[in-house]
């Protein structure tokens, strides 16, 4: 049977790559780091499976990493650990750095301390963040790098590290630059998920207004579900390269909005300009029409912003076999609004008592 080690496996690629792997038939094993609630949402309903295994290590600490991985002695591992945030990247660029850069140095380490470079195999998190500032569009593998916040820095030492041990060591190892992906699983203040709660809560009377950054930032969304796939392909190749994993496809944060309400059952128009720029409720429930249901707040504006990501997915369809286009924009806004419908609706008390982060994300408070 084959092992595979996931850093990351409680987030939300862990999860999904998690389910995948065991479909496959592989031994799982996450590393988990401690939390004064032990909560691991995304992975509840797997752990307790027989091929399903947890061990404490943390991203900044070398030993507990060399310590897992000499007793899994993986197969695979897909380092997906990260702080992911971009915005949080501004707060505690430090950890980020700590975590996201020297993090991928302690893993490709702790491989050659064990002594399984040569036979076991390393995926890394790598992101289209690394274009940032892009210098053309869409981009592909040979698109120059332009990091724009010191997430995206750290996230450029992860993928030179790797190439750097790919070379000097003869390592398996290799980088999926992956655009962005959502899910219902998908992080609360991520901005689709962000849009797909509010959308909920407002639909049924439990928030009033929605408050975004910059409407005109463009983005290349996939599904979640469909990109864990890849970055097994990835590992399955005949040799180590790296990926780009994006759908070909682009949508603006306002168009992605629009859509989600239109879900909803309600239609915006937007009017106004920049920090202005407002959407009014033009069909939907009576006594929505003529509200403002979405504002901008200069709260979520980034001190540098990548605003034109749009992947070339050409290399990953012709050497992986990979289908890009499984899940459309359509559908993907479509799973996240029925999802977060039905548990708002369900969790509807809940949420009233825990109104303060309700208020929170509306008000800005929490990024
Ligand atoms: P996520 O939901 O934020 O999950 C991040 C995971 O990293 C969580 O399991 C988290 O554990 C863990 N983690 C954070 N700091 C850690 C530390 N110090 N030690 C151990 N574990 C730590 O992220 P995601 O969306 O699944 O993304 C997975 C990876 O892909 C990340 O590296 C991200 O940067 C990269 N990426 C994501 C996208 C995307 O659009 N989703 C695109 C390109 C690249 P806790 O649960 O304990 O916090
Ligand atoms: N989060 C957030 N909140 N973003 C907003 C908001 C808001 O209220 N309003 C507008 N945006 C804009 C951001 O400025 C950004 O341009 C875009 O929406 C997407 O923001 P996020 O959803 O936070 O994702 P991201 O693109 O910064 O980062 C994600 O994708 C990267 C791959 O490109 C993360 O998953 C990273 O870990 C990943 O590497």
């Amino acid at each position: 049977m084959r092992k595979v080690l996931i850093t990351g496996v409680t987030g939300q690629d862990g999860s999904y790559l998690s389910e995948f792997l065991l479909e496959k038939g592989y031994d799982v094993h996450g590393i988990i780091r401690r939390s004064s609630v032990d909560f691991r949402e995304r992975i509840a309903h797997l752990e307790g499976k027989p091929h399903f295994h947890l061990h404490y290590a943390d991203m900044g600490d070398s030993m507990s990493l060399v310590k897992v991985v000499s007793i899994v002695k993986p197969d695979e591992i897909y380092n997906l650990a990260a702080q992911s945030h971009v915005q949080v990247s501004f707060d505690s660029p430090e950890y980020t750095a700590d975590v996201d850069a020297t993090g991928v140095l302690r893993v490709l380490e702790a491989v050659r301390a064990c002594h399984i470079e040569k036979t076991c195999r390393i995926y890394q998190a790598s992101t289209s963040e690394l274009y940032g500032k892009v210098e053309e569009a869409p981009q592909n593998e040979n698109t120059p790098f332009h990091p724009f916040s010191p997430y995206a820095v750290a996230k450029l030492y992860g993928f030179w590290i790797v190439k750097e041990y790919r070379e000097a060591y003869n390592m398996f190892c290799c980088s999926g630059i992956l655009f962005n992906h959502e899910s219902e699983r998908r992080g609360e203040t991520f901005v689709t998920r962000k849009i797909t709660l509010a959308v909920s809560r407002i639909s049924q009377g439990l928030q009033d207004c929605l408050y975004l950054g910059n409407l005109d930032s463009l983005r290349d969304w996939g599904y979640a579900k469909d990109y864990v796939e890849c970055m097994w392909r990835i590992l399955q190749n005949d040799k180590p390269e790296d990926f780009v994993i994006a759908t070909g496809v682009q949508h603006s944060v306002r168009e992605f909005t629009d859509l989600a309400f239109r879900y909803a059952g309600i239609e915006l128009e937007f009017k106004g300009k920049g920090i202005d720029e407002k959407g009014i409720c033009v069909k939907g429930p009576e006594k929505m029409i003529g509200k403002t249901l979405v504002a901008v707040s200069k709260d979520f504006y980034r001190p540098t912003d990548v605003v034109n990501l749009w992947g070339d997915p050409t290399k990953a369809k012709a050497k992986l076999g990979w289908n890009p286009s499984k899940t459309s924009f359509e559908e993907l806004v479509k799973i996240m609004v029925e999802h977060d419908i039905a548990k708002v609706a369900s969790e509807g008390a809940a949420i009233k008592v825990r109104t303060n982060l309700a208020e929170y994300l509306e008000k800005g408070i929490v990024k």
